[in-house]
């Protein structure tokens, strides 16, 4: 059988921790490019993770590069370049340079990889995918927005902490963009089938909602820059998804257009925002809409013209992208 092949853009920390949990998993090979300045990091950290597989017995190759011919034949392309966050900046204070660097990237991807499926992790996130979908050119089951995958851990990690049970038992659902206006959904939120009303107060539950929210700031503040290890697990559980066929259902960043009434009606119109999605061989295969009551709606409507504000910049900074 012919091995996967997963290519990351960017060698920071994002980049280089998925390479790891992708390599890890003995997904595939591994190529981990970063900029002719940054190359020998690039080629560093492969090579130190290439050095891993004996102890951790994988036979994934991993390899280090600058040069995007390497990504030729990519099954699922990670794109992580941008720079990250400080503490005080939000996600969209990022857009201005973000925008820029992944244009080109999506560009050098277009040419390289161009039957690839591209995982967006660059923020601000719901802004990015829709910049990656446009410099690509490839159908929106070929471009996915890594944040939900993320969103959603957080949030059923706070709320398995609260209960004091394990990780394994809690499920969640997540809506709307990758702002501090994300949309956990409580009332689709379960224990082994129990519904976490039951196990939870009200004001508990709104808790673990608030800090799941915020929860990439909490970590921004405490160490400095952007949370890196969840992110990429994350992208990884995406990318492991695709590869396998696995068919799994993860809240991602998806195009809609009349889904959730983002775009009704207005063909080639719409927008990426976080919604579950069956994620498989053809990489997005499948929106699900799920019935939000009166309250949840205005949370996900709110969040979604956020995502259409910050689509707007990218239209004004490069027109071509409209
Ligand atoms: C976070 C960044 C990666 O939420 O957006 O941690």
């Amino acid at each position: 059988m012919r091995r996967a092949k997963i290519s990351v853009i960017g060698a920071g920390n994002v980049g280089a921790t998925c390479a790891h949990w992708a390599a890890a998993k003995e997904l595939g090979d591994v190529v981990l490019l970063d900029i002719p300045d940054k190359e020998g990091v690039a080629k560093g950290k492969a090579l130190d993770l290439l050095c891993c597989g004996p102890i951790e017995r994988f036979d994934s190759m991993v390899t280090g590069t600058s040069d995007y011919r390497d990504i030729a034949g990519s099954d699922v392309v990670i794109l992580t370049a941008g720079l990250p966050r400080k503490p005080g900046m939000s996600r969209d204070d990022l857009i201005q340079t973000n925008v820029k660097i992944v244009k080109s990237v999506s560009e050098q991807i277009r040419e390289h990889a161009p039957e690839s499926i591209v995982i967006v992790v660059s923020n601000p996130l719901d802004a990015m995918v829709y910049t990656a979908w446009k410099a690509t050119g490839f159908p929106t089951n070929r471009i996915l927005g890594q944040a939900g995958a993320l969103d959603v851990a957080r949030f059923r990690t706070f709320i398995a902490m609260e209960i004091g049970c394990s990780i394994e038992d809690v499920s969640a659902l997540l809506l709307g963009g990758h702002g501090d206006d994300m949309v956990p959904l409580p009332r689709y939120t379960s224990v082994h089938g129990i519904p976490v009303s039951q196990l939870l107060s009200k004001e508990k539950i709104d808790a673990c909602v608030e800090r799941a929210k915020v929860g990439g700031g909490e970590i921004v503040k405490l160490m400095g820059t952007s949370a890196y290890y969840a992110p990429a697990s994350g992208s990884v559980q995406m990318a492991e998804a695709i590869i396998k066929d696995k068919k799994r259902i993860i809240p991602c960043a998806a195009y809609c257009e009349n889904e959730y009434g983002v775009a009704p009606g207005q063909k080639g119109k719409g927008y990426f925002v976080g919604a579950p999605c069956v994620l498989g061989a053809g990489g997005m295969e499948k929106v699900i809409e799920i019935d939000l009551d009166a309250g949840e709606k205005k949370l996900m409507d709110e969040s979604v013209s956020h995502v259409k504000d910050l689509v707007k910049v990218v239209r004004e900074m490069f027109p071509e992208l409209a």
